[in-house]
């Protein structure tokens, strides 16, 4: 394959020790809003300021559920594929080398991961408040999303990073019960643990469809075949977002990326970002779209199919954590948007 990286002197160095031999200041960094157990440290080389992302297999449970042990930034970053995003993202890692503490005694649980050498975007991040985004913020999110997912159009086998069964498995039982017989002692996988169950109670008529999904997505994976596919980040949680001086989108952690369906991406985004959207869902939806039908993406037939499944595919990454907030309009939302797409269901 075509060597697509940027230029620029990074790409020699193998390991951490080379990356920040330079560095003039190295901080960890604790309060961050990170939630997979991801070590972050900022640093300074050449007056620079940069993040150092620690992906350790041992401690990252997201990275565990991807299945993509490597780390999949690394992956990302060797295959060039960062290098080809569109000129509207600002994506800031510009080295990623292979981390292996097996060995250095650090190591408690599966050895293995990687380093990412990020530039700092700090002052660009979207603020981590309660607030909704401003519309206009909102609207390029929508718009950069549907550039990305037009950029890379029904792409090939070297953009399989995670496979879409794993991103549908990530919240599921399954790497809650793995994260507890590991001893694990993060939050997100014990709440769903607990979440689930629930569902059944707090949105019968959504746990029906929904929960058997959750232990297996094939169904649905099934169901969504035929429909277009793209290259997905699958993480656009404002907490992973910004807007730079420029208007570029900055899209950080790249763990759960790969193929699948572009509306996979959307229905993340507004599944987890709800209480801070300044526009209704059906809205949202329909400016994307018409983003995506501006650059030229036929979205005939196949939209109504894929929007349908992937709303449901939404909860069934959310529905431990719709169940954990109780039934409110919200979830009586997605309920229905479940319940009208499982007849699409083989
Ligand atoms: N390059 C960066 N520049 C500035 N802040 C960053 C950078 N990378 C990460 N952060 C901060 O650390 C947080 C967690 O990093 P992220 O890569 O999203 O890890 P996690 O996988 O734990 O969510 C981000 O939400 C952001 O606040
Ligand atoms: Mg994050």
């Amino acid at each position: 394959m075509t060597d697509l990286r940027p230029s620029g002197g990074w790409h020699g160095y193998r390991d951490v020790a080379e990356l920040v031999a330079g560095a003039t200041e190295r901080l960890v960094l604790d309060e961050v809003p990170g939630k997979s157990g991801a070590g972050l440290e900022r640093l300074v080389i050449d007056g620079q300021r940069y993040v150092l992302k620690h992906l350790d297999l041992a401690q990252d449970w997201t990275m565990r559920a991807s299945g993509c042990l490597p780390g999949a930034p690394l992956v990302l970053w060797q295959r060039g594929i960062l290098a080809r995003l569109p000129d509207c993202f600002n994506q800031p890692i510009v080295a990623a080398v292979p981390e292996n503490r097996a060995g250095t005694g650090q190591a408690r649980g599966p050895a293995g991961g990687c380093a990412l050498l990020m530039r700092d975007v700090a002052p660009w991040l979207v603020p981590v408040t309660d607030e909704p985004i401003p519309a206009g913020q909102h609207a390029r999110f929508l718009d950069h999303m549907a550039a990305l997912h037009a950029e890379f159009w029904q792409c090939g086998p070297e953009f399989d990073v995670v496979p879409g069964m794993h991103r549908y498995l990530e919240l599921s039982l399954w790497t809650a019960e793995a994260e507890a017989a590991l001893g694990s002692a993060h939050v997100v996988p014990q709440l769903v643990a607990k979440g689930w169950p629930l569902l059944a109670e707090v949105a019968p008529a959504a746990a029906v469809v929904v929960t058997p999904l959750a232990r297996d997505p094939g169904p649905l994976l099934e169901a969504l075949d035929g429909t277009p596919h793209t290259f997905v980040h699958s993480n656009w949680k404002l907490d992973n977002l910004g807007t730079d001086d420029a208007g570029r989108t900055v899209l950080l952690d790249w763990e759960q990326p790969g193929r699948g369906a572009p509306l996979s991406d959307l229905a993340w985004y507004l599944a987890i970002n709800c209480r801070r959207l300044p526009q209704s869902k059906e809205a949202a939806i329909g400016a994307y779209q018409d983003a995506l039908s501006s650059r030229g993406i036929d979205t005939e037939p196949w939209w109504e199919r894929q929007l349908s499944l992937c709303l449901l595919g939404a909860l069934v990454q959310f529905g431990w954590e719709k169940a954990l907030g109780g039934y409110d309009e919200e979830l009586m939302w997605w309920e229905e948007k479940a319940v009208r797409a499982a007849p699409l269901l083989g």
